[in-house]
């Protein structure tokens, strides 16, 4: 019975979300659809993924932190995103209050550093990404997943972001 009402509640969440983004675009339609999404029930569009990257993974320090990142810096974005993800919980565990980053966005926002800054998840092994990955299991799923098969990262393959030196791995599998 729980469960049932569940499912029911999201699927209305989803149709009120969905008939807000299209029919009222107004304030309340726009929260409940990033709410949708940030809990993973719609995906992310490439233009949200980036403008969330710049927004979300700015609060603590600048954009150059990871526009200055590189291969040579450090391990690929995706596990820079899960340390500040346990960062940010570790913040809030001290009385700090960041907005915890939710899957769907810690794999939206990885993509999109990816894209836009490089990936050099080849030069990990991938035993050595999932164990630094700890368990976190949306991106071990994202890092086990072919580049190509990454809608956001696959979007932002030709683009770069001003001030970054991208580092283009021969990504495709
Ligand atoms: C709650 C605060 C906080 C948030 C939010 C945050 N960071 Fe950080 N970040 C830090 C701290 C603290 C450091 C380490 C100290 C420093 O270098 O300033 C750091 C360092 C970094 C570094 C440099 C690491 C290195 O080895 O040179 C990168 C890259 C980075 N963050 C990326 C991100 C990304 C990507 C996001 C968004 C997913 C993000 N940060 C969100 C606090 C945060």
């Amino acid at each position: 019975m729980k469960k049932y009402k569940l499912a029911a509640s999201i699927l209305i969440l989803v149709i009120i979300a969905a008939i807000g983004a299209v029919a009222i675009p107004n304030p309340l339609g726009a929260q409940i659809l990033a709410e949708v999404k940030y809990r993973g029930y719609l995906a992310y569009t490439t233009d949200e993924a980036v403008t969330l990257a710049y927004t979300r993974c700015t609060t603590c320090h600048p954009a150059d932190k990871m526009l200055k990142y590189c291969s040579r810096c450090g391990p690929p974005f995706v596990v820079v995103t899960h340390s500040m993800k346990k960062y940010t919980e570790l913040m809030n565990q001290k009385g700090g209050n960041f907005k915890p980053f939710s899957d769907a966005e810690a794999v939206a926002i990885t993509q999109a550093w990816n894209g836009l800054v490089g990936n050099w998840e080849p030069d990990w092994g991938s035993k050595d990404l999932n164990k630094l990955l700890q368990g976190d299991q949306a991106l071990i799923r994202l890092a086990n997943t072919p580049v190509n098969e990454r809608p956001i990262e696959w979007a932002l393959k030709t683009k770069q972001a001003p001030g970054a030196m991208k580092e283009d791995r021969k990504i495709i599998p």
